[in-house]
């Protein structure tokens, strides 16, 4: 089916599912116009993607693009918060960056035999201990807990950071719309990682905190239980002074594997 007629057919399918909520519940006029300017409200504060996120698309349109049978990590949506080009480094806060320090580190494999992989990219991005992504807070330094990082010789990774909080979707039409109907507004604490591999399919993905709020009615339903750990508190002074702390911290395990990619079409051996 080529493009046209999957458009023809989505638009169909869509316009019926809107008649049938028009007569199921009687819609009115200004009710219709009510939505109608809901949607001029969306577009003009540039919120489609993230009503695209609450109303379930994104999450349904990332299970029809990654197979869950396939081996190897679980994919998640990206959101619309990740900015390409973060620091390369393996600290992504300010030494004195607000909240509970959180050392997160894992191994890379192959998810096929289990091998190690040096020199796979992990680009991460958090929000603050104050609920808000850098570039929704004056306060943060540009690219604050955002950072790109390689795993080692034997495909293991570290980074500080600082433990998640749960995080609010922003003010505007479609945080209105959810606190109206009486919906949750906020996604569980989490990670985002996109990972990437010389000869393996990349991967984006989310990790989520065992135990934490939200796990069970993330505003945009992203959640899989193969992507949450745990976090785990160290308060012994012994091993706080070792690491040049003065306040207890946690640390938060995570192992990755990564496809090898298809063989490109037509990339033959040229012999
Ligand atoms: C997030 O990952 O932070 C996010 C995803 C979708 C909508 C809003 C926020
Ligand atoms: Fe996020």
């Amino acid at each position: 089916m080529d493009a046209d007629e999957r458009l023809r057919l989505a638009v169909d399918r869509v316009s019926a599912a809107l008649r049938e909520t028009v007569e199921e519940l009687q819609v009115t006029e200004n009710e219709l116009r009510a939505a109608l300017g809901f949607l001029g409200e969306v577009g003009q504060a540039g919120q489609f993607p993230l009503l695209a996120d609450v109303l379930g698309v994104s999450v349904a349109v990332d299970e029809v693009t990654y197979d869950a049978r396939q081996p190897g990590t679980a994919s998640s949506v990206e959101g619309p918060f990740y900015r390409p080009g973060a620091p390369v480094r393996t600290q992504i806060c300010r030494d004195d960056e607000p909240g509970d320090v959180c050392f997160v580190s894992g191994r890379v494999t192959d998810a096929t035999t289990g091998a190690p992989l040096p020199g796979a990219l992990l680009d991460v991005w958090q929000a603050g201990a104050g609920g808000k992504y850098e570039h929704e807070d004056p306060e943060q330094p540009d690219y604050n807990l955002r950072g790109r990082l390689y795993s080692d010789d034997g495909g293991t990774y570290e980074l500080r950071t600082v433990v998640p909080p749960p995080y609010e979707i922003p003010q505007g039409p479609v945080n209105r719309l959810l606190a109206r109907i009486g919906r949750n507004r906020f996604r569980p604490a989490h990670f985002h990682v996109k990972l990437s591999c010389e000869g393996y399919e990349p991967r984006t993905t989310q990790l989520f905190l065992e135990g934490g709020a939200h796990l069970d009615d993330d505003t945009i339903g992203a959640v899989k239980p193969e992507l949450t750990g745990r976090l785990e508190k160290h308060d012994d002074p012994e091993q706080l002074s070792r690491g040049g702390l003065d306040r207890p911290f946690f640390t938060y395990v995570y192992d990755f594997a990564l496809v090898p990619a298809a063989p490109r079409e037509g990339a033959g051996d040229g012999s």
